[in-house]
């Protein structure tokens, strides 16, 4: 579905990622995780073209995505950052109405079919009575609600993800989380996100790719990739691994830094 080949970027001469492959198979959510500054939001920033990379190629469904015009690129794919920022007296309807843009000609304007998915995406996020509201007085929760509406409203075939849980109470997070199980096991929506939480990566994801200076370290399911060995390299803490029973996801227990 989605391959990226060896590809570099590289930042005022410093090289921030270096040789990066991977690939995410249709319909599976893959995490990216690594240490702060390891490369992780240059790398979805680079593989959704807004940051270029020099080196290498993405190719999506099998098409170079150099080659796709961005409005083709939008139709497919969308990324939300880690920081997103809605104009200040923009509303929720509105921001959500943006997600059906990549869909339209110049000037076309939004037809009832539109405005049904647009309410759809709306109820989907739990945001039908927040629609009025202007996007910059929803609390971090909503917000990140908001932007996942439109994101729907955009229906691509692959969401891109920079970290969604950052700046959410627990349960927020877990919300966000399960709203992204569902696009995926309902809507087939493969995706692809950076996440900080161990745990929740290792509980959300089919596959894990690690990244520690801007190199590919590991990758793998999370049995394979949740070890002692990886998070003492990578992260240089001693933990414990422990499965329960009725999972067969490995939760990740801190134990302390490594000397
Ligand atoms: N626009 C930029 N210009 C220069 N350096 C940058 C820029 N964006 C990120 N970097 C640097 O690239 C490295 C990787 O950053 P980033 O991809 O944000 O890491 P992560 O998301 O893993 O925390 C860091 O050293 C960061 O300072
Ligand atoms: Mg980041």
């Amino acid at each position: 579905m989605f391959t990226v080949d060896s590809i570099s970027v590289r930042y005022d001469q410093k090289t921030t990622i270096q040789d990066f492959s991977f690939s995410v198979e249709k319909g599976e959510v893959l995490s990216i995780i690594g240490p702060n500054g390891s490369g992780k939001s240059t790398l979805l920033k680079a593989i959704s073209g807004f940051t270029p990379y020099y080196k290498g190629t993405v190719m999506l469904e099998g098409t170079n995505i150099k080659s796709m015009k961005s409005k083709q690129i939008a139709q497919k794919m969308c990324m939300l950052s880690q920081k997103n920022q809605a104009p200040n007296d923009m509303s929720v309807k509105d921001l959500v109405s943006y997600g059906r843009f990549p869909h339209k000609r110049w000037f076309e304007k939004l037809n009832d079919e539109d405005m049904e998915i647009i309410d759809w995406a709306l109820s989907k996020t739990y945001l039908t009575e927040y629609q009025d509201r202007p996007v910059s007085s929803l609390s971090g929760g909503e917000s990140q609600r908001a932007w996942i509406a439109m994101a729907l409203a955009q229906s691509p075939k692959i969401l891109l993800l920079d970290e969604p849980t950052t700046y959410l109470d627990i349960s927020h997070q877990h919300e966000v989380l399960e709203l992204v199980r569902e696009l995926n096991s309902e809507m087939d929506m493969t995706v692809l996100m950076v996440l900080h939480d161990l745990n929740q990566a290792s509980q959300y994801s089919d596959r894990i790719v690690v990244v520690q200076s801007g190199e590919k370290a590991m990758q793998g399911t999370p049995k394979e990739v949740m070890t002692q060995e990886m998070i003492r390299s990578v992260y240089c803490m001693d933990c414990e691994i422990q499965y329960v029973q009725t999972e067969r996801k490995p939760r990740i227990h801190l134990l302390k830094k490594v000397k």
